[in-house]
């Protein structure tokens, strides 16, 4: 067995399925360790990501992509040969490579690298690699690149936080843009066509990016709480917080449980049922600080789900009812701290519940991506959620959902 054959067979078995033929043979041709040479070799065809560049503080700004993520927006993508490709984010020149394989010698590939030096790296790669039909453009990728347009896939690689003007116009007439779009907080990949004078999803799937640099970025926040600190609120957008926030670990923690019992996992639907809330946000709890029995543990230690609203918030916590080790049944519950704590962990534990009544046959989430002046300005009948952007207004609907909630 190859290298690559068994990375590809740990990434079926972790998926529970085979990947897309054309994927896989992509995937089989294509080698990885050529595009991360400094890596061992067995981190090279591992299933994570590999960090090829850190900032100052250690946060990862450029990385090849785990090959679950890489295979998964290919698979969504449905690239053809004869295909004219953009990818934004050239990172080590891995994906363009599978790309230009996809489309093979009838179709092109333009890949846009924000950092210099690693869209210097990604041509390396890629001569190496004996790619070198592939256009490596070093610049903004929110720019697009329309000199080589109109695109009829498009694949971004860095955590989005609106769908760009660019790329909408520069996408075929039945073009497709895949990208990881971060919505209240929550990061979806997102393969979008057109529909009408917006765009709508044809598939959504849950996963996590290298935020968007450059003139787009739009950073999220974090607020450390308490001693250690005991738990980090990350909220997206920037938004305001009231100074009496800081002072809220200081009060008896209230929780409130519910009867909504979830196999240990993602629950990717539910999270769009909370960010339905006022003040939604991701919260970070402090390992140590549960150890010490100062603060309860929170759902999910990747970040839990939570909402904050003047000196006081409430997260997500859950408990094993049932299952197994592997795959724990949780009841699902919520903590709250401050003034209003116990009032934000009842809103909480009801949106958890308002999930399970409405989806107990199954639920599929759509997103669309329309002007900001075709969205009445009080919502949309039907819509689970309204996001408002600069460039555009993101309406999620869920068949099964009633309610409508404007953020
Ligand atoms: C997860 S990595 C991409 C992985 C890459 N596709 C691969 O196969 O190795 C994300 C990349 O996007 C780049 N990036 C971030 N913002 C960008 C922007 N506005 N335009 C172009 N590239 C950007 C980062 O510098 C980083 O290299």
């Amino acid at each position: 067995m190859t290298l690559r054959s068994g990375m590809l067979d740990r990434l079926a078995a972790m998926r529970g399925r085979p990947l897309a033929e054309d994927v896989a043979d992509a995937m089989t041709v294509v080698p990885r360790h050529v595009f991360v040479p400094e890596a061992p070799i067995e981190e090279a065809y591992g299933l994570g990501a590999v960090v090829t560049h850190w900032d100052e503080q250690g946060v990862p700004t450029s990385s090849a992509s785990a090959p679950g993520t890489v295979a998964g927006m290919l698979e969504q993508a449905q690239v053809r040969p004869g295909q004219r490709v953009l990818e934004v984010g050239a990172g080590t020149g891995y994906n363009a490579a599978l790309l230009a394989h996809l489309v093979g010698p009838s179709g092109s590939v333009t890949t846009i690298e924000y950092d210099p030096e690693v869209a210097e790296a990604a041509r390396t790669h890629l001569t190496a690699h004996g790619a070198d039909r592939v256009r490596v453009v070093t610049g903004d990728g929110t720019l697009g690149a329309a000199e080589d347009g109109p695109f009829d896939r498009i694949l971004v690689t860095a955590g989005a936080w609106d769908v760009a003007p660019a790329w909408v116009e520069q996408l075929a007439p039945d073009g497709r843009v895949v990208l990881p779009l971060r919505l209240r907080g929550l990061t979806r990949v997102v393969a979008f066509e057109r529909s009408g004078t917006g765009l709508r999803s044809v598939s959504v799937v849950e996963d996590g990016f290298i935020p968007m640099k450059g003139i787009r970025a739009m950073p999220e926040k974090n607020v450390p709480l308490g001693t250690g600190p005991d738990l980090t609120l990350r909220i997206d957008d920037a938004q305001p917080i009231d100074r009496a926030l800081l002072e809220a670990l200081d009060s008896e923690p209230t929780l409130e449980w519910t009867d909504v019992v979830a196999p240990w996992a993602w629950t990717p639907e539910q999270d769009f049922w909370l960010a339905t809330l006022p003040g939604f946000c991701r919260v970070f709890v402090n390992a140590e600080a549960v150890a010490a029995g100062r603060i309860p543990r929170a759902k999910d230690p990747w970040g839990a789900w939570g909402v904050y609203s003047g000196g006081s918030l409430a997260y997500m916590v859950a408990r094993q009812t049932g299952g197994t080790d592997e795959m724990p049944m949780l009841q699902v519950g919520a903590c709250g701290f401050g003034p209003d704590g116990a009032d934000l962990a009842r809103r909480l534990a009801d949106r958890a519940r308002a999930w399970q009544e409405q989806t107990a046959d199954g639920v599929e989430v759509t997103i669309e991506a329309r002007s900001p002046a075709s969205v009445p300005l009080h919502g949309e009948d039907g819509a689970l959620l309204v996001v408002n952007k600069v460039d555009h207004v993101f309406v999620v609907t869920a068949v099964g959902a009633a309610t409508s909630v404007e953020a």
